[in-house]
């Protein structure tokens, strides 16, 4: 079994709740035995931003891969996942991953703590579920570094958390695509 049919038997056969974690074992498992192959096309680094390609597309829409390539410092803005859970993985290089804590909103004023801050290496692999979904990821390397990310769906959007200036910040609605 391909690690993405694995994937695919459990997306489709296991209790909801258990997905995450399940997923996220046969990721670390697949990267570990080899078996977790992205394509040299996905691994590009584009000059402007990280890229962002679709690997798998589930045809019942339970489920889509992406491959995500980070340049030399390219990094996220604070975002959530729209409510979709994700399990992302590193599959070359080193990720800084650094988790939120939505504390509070008040007309429109977004309230976060930062949690733990992770350096994430080749192999390791974690779970965003909902509501604990916010996080920046850097590639902090002077190298490119590749993840790989398996949504609860497709995740056409999500909401980036822009600072004001006095310690808040606001949400905006960022609409997603993919690369090449
Ligand atoms: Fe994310």
């Amino acid at each position: 079994m391909t690690f993405r049919e694995r994937i695919d038997e459990i997306i489709h056969h296991e209790p909801p709740a258990l997905v995450p974690e399940m997923v996220k074992s046969v990721l670390i498992d697949s990267i570990k035995d080899g078996s977790l192959d992205v394509p040299e096309a996905f691994k590009r680094a584009r000059p402007d931003a990280y890229a962002r390609r679709l690997l798998h597309r589930d045809p019942e829409g339970q489920y889509t891969m992406v491959v995500m390539t980070w340049g030399p410092g390219q990094k996220t803005a604070l975002h959530d996942h729209a409510g979709i859970w994700c399990v992302e993985c590193v599959v070359d290089g080193r990720m800084e991953v650094s988790q939120y804590d939505l504390t509070s909103e008040h007309g429109g004023a977004f309230q976060f703590e930062q949690r733990k801050r992770i350096l994430a290496s080749r192999g390791s692999a974690g779970c965003l579920i909902p509501p604990f979904e916010y996080h920046v990821l850097a590639n902090t390397l002077e190298t490119p570094s590749v993840t790989l990310h398996v949504y609860g769906g497709e995740m056409d959007h999500c909401h980036v958390f822009e600072p004001s200036g006095d310690g808040s910040y606001k949400r905006v609605r960022k609409a997603l695509c993919y690369n090449e």
